[in-house]
């Protein structure tokens, strides 16, 4: 099939075809006006002026673009989708001033949505990810990584991680999220297990391993063994680190050469430098801090310094409940200090390097995947501008109109 958005108001792309986006280069966009994008079966085939467009023959399926500003399809490189149940209770005590861990240690947090996750059974795990694939939908999600991690059984971890990819998803195994009750505070047994009873299945559905290096949860040298188990099964490595306190993620990411290491929100000075002198992506996720109430990570002194970074939303019922890219870059904007342009390569091409398809995914340029976002806006900024706002006008997936 052959589809035209004729008549944009703007088309707005991050530039050039390199991976991932530093420095100056990240906030390098490029703004088309009065624009069309035409792609042909899933690529994109040309992106330009209505002045300059060609004659077409044959079927094509127009769209009228007035009034709407074209932006690549969002990549949403960090999300916890694969999950059941709530934590409104919980949300409800923290805005009474219980904090998150406290919550953790009282056995509440990720273990409650790891009790309510085992109870749902595959079939309830697979409507789950769709219903939450939808809203990412909405809020212009075109690809979504999400990640297992409320199972931490056998059974519950690989359902979680076939529902992700039935629903389209890039599945990363996050076995080592928590330790479960059943191995009562023994992260090392937990590990045995989990590495040799879950692991070689997890490597055949997953792209990547990620886990959870914090005070609390396992500490460096659990997560250097289990990312090593992990690289040698095949897996591409990621990190959830620096969110509560710095416990060395930002050194063992770039050791072990992982794709990104995420939250960030401790991170100081010497992390900063050593992410940045690294080919490892910081991945900033402020709703997160936001909906906690913790310091926001040190985006500006990231991008500054020479960091990669992409930006993502942590979407889980118990950090971050929000799907939302649109509203993650409003916090980039107004709390990060990153400018509209940065934010946009952060959730289109550096996620989509994260992700490993930053050949195919994240601009707006002729032979991508055909992904889109149609957003009603006069100018492509109120992506960041518009805070909540009901910006998503149409998507565009693979060549398809949703
Ligand atoms: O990225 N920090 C660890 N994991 C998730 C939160 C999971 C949860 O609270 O359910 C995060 O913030
Ligand atoms: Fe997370």
């Amino acid at each position: 099939m052959t589809l035209l958005v004729r008549d944009l108001a703007q088309l707005a792309t991050p530039a050039g075809r390199e991976a991932p986006l530093r420095g100056r280069a990240l906030g390098a966009v490029e703004v088309l006006e009065d624009a069309y994008v035409l792609c042909r079966g899933e690529a994109i085939e040309a992106v330009g002026r209505m002045r300059d467009l060609p004659a077409l023959g044959g079927d094509v399926v127009e769209v009228d673009g007035r009034g709407l500003c074209a932006i690549p399809g969002l990549v949403d490189c960090h999300t916890h989708a694969a999950f059941s149940g709530d934590r409104v209770d919980e949300f409800s005590l923290r805005a009474g001033g219980a904090s998150y861990e406290e919550l953790h240690a009282l056995g509440g947090g990720i273990l409650s949505t790891v009790r309510a996750t085992r109870a749902a059974g595959e079939d309830g795990l697979r409507e789950a990810v769709e219903r939450h694939r939808g809203w990412m939908r909405a809020r212009g999600t075109t690809t979504f990584e999400a990640k297992s991690g409320y199972g931490l059984d056998r059974d519950t971890e690989l359902a979680s991680l076939r529902a992700i990819k039935a629903a389209g998803g890039v599945p990363t195994w996050l076995g080592a999220h928590a330790v479960p009750p059943e191995f009562e505070g023994d992260g090392d047994a937990y590990l045995d297990f989990a590495l040799a009873e879950v692991l070689p299945d997890a490597a055949r559905i997953a792209e990547a391993a990620d886990v959870f290096l914090e005070r609390g949860a396992f500490d460096v040298e659990q997560a250097r063994r289990y990312l090593e188990a992990c690289r040698g099964a095949g897996l591409a490595l990621r990190l959830h680190g620096d969110q509560f306190t710095e416990q060395g993620a930002i050194p063992l990411a770039v050791e072990l050469q992982a794709r990104s290491v995420d939250h960030l929100e401790a991170t100081g000075g010497e992390g900063v430098r050593t992410l940045a002198e690294s080919d490892v992506v910081g991945v900033l996720l402020p709703a997160s801090a936001l909906f906690l109430g913790r310091p926001m990570p040190p985006a500006r002194a990231l991008v500054d310094a020479g960091a990669a970074v992409a930006l993502a939303t942590d979407f889980n019922p118990g950090s971050a409940f929000c799907e939302s890219l649109p509203v993650c870059c409003s916090l980039a904007a107004t709390q990060l200090k990153l400018s509209p342009a940065e934010s946009l390569a952060a959730c289109t091409v550096n996620a989509a390097h994260v992700l490993g398809r930053s050949d195919r995914l994240g601009r707006l340029a002729p032979g991508y995947q055909a992904d889109l976002v149609l957003l009603d806006a006069p100018d492509w900024r109120y992506l960041a501008y518009h805070l909540g706002g009901e910006l998503v006008a149409r998507i565009v997936v693979a060549g398809e109109l949703r």
